[in-house]
């Protein structure tokens, strides 16, 4: 039987929907709409495209958004500067730096950034002030996509209390911040990674499993208990036909996309487990769309925030 599709396109409107009578609400009694700060550095096509959505998805929202775009060869120092600038505006109640930066800013640029994003401004829920604040089951503001395959799941009727649920993945963006909120909902949490002995087996115990791992197909059948709930995060731009051939048959309609575009998006989670899960997430029309629907709502919460704290 085929899977149950978790739709995160319509979840996503969903939440837009509620978002946007509250930031007119906002609006009216602050005087102002609630503000976001973004930040691209470089020309990273992929994040450019990630960074339009954002700005697209927030202006309709009603939200004020200020793009600042840096080229590749700002330096570090450059970008702390804006951050800076941003902290300290009025006017922005969320700041986003766009995740990669630049190779050449160095190894360890992305900690010293989002660590300098004042922690009520942080609508990534990057910054360890309010990680410590995830772990602890008490934050504001959470990492957008991993808030948003909650929010996925609770909509769609997949039990989370009680499950045993598996994360293929460890970053801090996703696979970590997931596993927290997972364990807050009261599921049995494991966390793999590349080293993780029987990846498969310790996958086919899930009851929810969650991919996030950006390898094309990577999570086959085998991993796949009949019947699970499966989250796909991944979002690999593939251009190289021997992967597009190993996961879509000739005829099929993300075939079709390929011959056309040349290059397709493709999630961590192999076609062929709609056969055996009992609910999956599509990509695209997944978990993408929840990620900016969350950062709408992050932006309104830190709007909150701020006017609450009378700032
Ligand atoms: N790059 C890919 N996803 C994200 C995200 O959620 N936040 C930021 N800042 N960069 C990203």
């Amino acid at each position: 039987m085929a899977a149950r599709v978790l739709d995160g396109t319509a979840v996503a409107a969903a939440i837009r929907a509620e978002v946007g009578p509250a930031v007119a609400a906002f609006t009216a009694r602050a005087g102002r709409p609630p503000g976001l700060g973004i930040v691209l550095v470089g020309d990273d096509p992929a994040s450019a495209i990630y960074v339009r959505n954002k700005l697209k998805s927030a202006g309709d929202a009603g939200l004020r958004t200020d793009l600042e775009q840096m080229p590749a060869t700002a330096t570090l120092a450059e970008l702390l500067a804006v951050v800076e600038r941003l902290n300290r505006s009025d006017v922005h109640d969320g700041i986003l730096v766009q995740s990669p930066l630049p190779v050449a800013m160095g190894d360890d640029a992305e900690r010293q950034v989002f660590d300098a994003i004042r922690p009520d401004k942080d609508v990534d829920g990057l910054h360890p002030i309010n990680v410590g604040y995830l772990v602890q089951n008490r934050a504001s503001l959470v990492s957008c996509t991993p808030a948003g395959v909650i929010e996925l799941l609770d909509r769609s009727d997949v039990k989370i209390a009680g499950a045993r649920a598996v994360v293929i993945g460890r970053s801090n963006i996703v696979g970590k911040p997931m596993a927290l909120l997972l364990l807050h909902r009261h599921a049995t949490v494991t966390i793999c990674h590349s080293r993780t002995v029987d990846l498969p087996g310790v996958c086919a115990e899930a009851d929810i499993l969650v991919a996030a791992i950006g390898r094309p197909g990577f999570v086959t059948p085998v991993f796949v208990k009949p019947g699970a709930a499966v989250v796909d995060v991944g979002t690999s731009q593939v251009s190289d036909r021997a992967v597009v051939e190993r996961l879509f048959p000739p005829e099929s309609k993300r075939r079709e996309v390929f011959e056309r575009r040349g290059s397709i998006v493709v999630g961590d989670v192999h076609p062929d487990v709609a056969a055996i899960a009992g609910a999956l997430s599509p990509v695209p029309g997944g978990v993408g769309p929840l990620t900016i629907a969350m950062l709408l709502k992050n932006t309104l919460a830190a709007a909150q925030l701020r006017a609450g704290a009378g700032g």
